[in-house]
Order: structure tokens, then sequence, then C-alpha cells
């Protein structure tokens, strides 16, 4: 607005979710009774997820789009996210003057021209970072990172995605694929998981 004092939004960030958003209340959703007890709020439903992705593949199709992309999944976390957002992305490619090809991979090495790395969270960076250098050594002509989730933390590197879909409070999150030992990547939301669910899936 003309003459506001207020910043301009950081888009980059994605959807900022604060350290004081208390989640919804469990109750008002559904999810599986073997999860009963283990969580202590939703962080992102599962809708909000699926619209805030679909967002992402524009931005994506409007920086990259009529070219042969590679998308590189990270698994196994990175599964629900980027087969939602290839799904959009095509949609996008089919029903728009824009096109993608689209060739998708869980991360192996060999060589890459376009790439597009799909990652689920990020929270200290360094997964990313050793990705990212193992895949120079190939020397695309593009890389670009997408990430679900990033946490925000006092200590950041920052590592900062090319696509962020939610800036998240520091905290331990599972549900669309991301999984505490393995457990919950059955649970469509986003959420926050309590001590008791910590306590029950200890290896
Ligand atoms: P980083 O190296 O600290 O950025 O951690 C990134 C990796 O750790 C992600 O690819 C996830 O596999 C895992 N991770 C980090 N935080 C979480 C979380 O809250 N839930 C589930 N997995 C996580
Ligand atoms: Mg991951």
């Amino acid at each position: 607005m003309a003459g506001s004092s207020e910043e301009a939004p950081d888009y980059g960030r994605g959807v900022v979710i604060t350290d004081d958003w208390p989640g919804y209340d469990l109750n008002l959703f559904t999810y599986p009774q073997h999860y009963y007890g283990d969580l202590e709020y939703v962080l992102i439903p599962h809708g909000i997820v699926v619209d805030r992705t679909e967002r992402l593949a524009q931005d994506i199709m409007k920086d990259i789009g009529n070219c042969d992309i590679m998308v590189l999944c990270v698994l196994k976390g990175g599964y629900k996210f980027c087969a939602d957002l290839v799904e959009h992305l095509k949609n996008i490619s089919r029903n728009s003057d824009q096109f993608v090809s689209l060739k998708v991979d869980f991360i192996r090495l060999k060589s890459y021209k376009n790439v597009l790395i799909v990652e689920d969270v990020v929270g200290t960076g360094r997964t990313m970072k050793a990705l990212l250098s193992s895949i120079e050594k190939y020397k695309p002509n593009m890389i670009k990172v997408a990430s679900l989730l990033v946490k925000r933390r006092p200590r950041s590197d920052g590592f900062r995605p090319d696509y962020v879909g939610f800036e998240i409070p520091d905290r331990f999150v599972v549900g669309y694929a991301l999984d505490y030992n393995e457990y919950f990547r059955d649970l469509n939301h986003i959420c926050v998981i309590n001590e008791h669910g910590k306590e029950k899936y200890r290896v």
C-alpha cells in the first residue's frame, strides 16, 4: 500500500508459522487410531499442505517452465511432497500454455542437467548442503531446491531453499511422509509429536 510503513512480505519464507501458534486441536480432524495419545497438535492440516504445494508448483513453472526438468526426490520423507508437487506441475503443463517435461528420480548418482531437488524439511541445512555438493560434481546446468518445510532456528547457517512451503517453529514434526523412527508416515496432517509418542516409538 502506498505510504504504508509495513514491510513487504517475504514470500521466500513461505507461509510463516510463528512460535506462539498453538496449532489445531487434534479432535477437530481425523487421524489414525494407532496414534491417539501420541501427538500434541496439528501444525499444518493436510489440505493446507496440498493447497500451498499447488502455489509452489505455479511459482516453479513461472521460473523454470518450458524446459526439461529432472525432479530429484529425497527419500523417504520427501515422497508425499514430491508426488503432490509433480501432480500439480503436470496439471499446469496440461492446462496452460506453459509446459514442462518431467523425469523423476530418487537420489542416485549420475549426470543431471536441470535438477529440482524436492525435500521434506530443512533443519540445520547440513543434509541439503552435503547433497548439493555431491550433485554439483556432476556439473548440472541448474539446481533448484524446493523444501516443504524450513525450521526457524536461532543458529541457522542460512541455507535457504529456492522454494519454501512453510517456515515452522523448531519442533519435531511428523506426518505427510515425515517420520519419527519410521512411524507417522501414514498420518496425513503435519503434527507435533508429544513426549508420550516419542517414548512409545523410541528405538
Ligand atoms: P538437517 O540436516 O538438520 O537439515 O536435517 C534434515 C533431515 O533430517 C530431513 O531431511 C529429515 O529427514 C530429518 N528431519 C529433520 N527434522 C525433522 C522433523 O521434524 N521431522 C522428521 N524428520 C526431520
Ligand atoms: Mg528429508
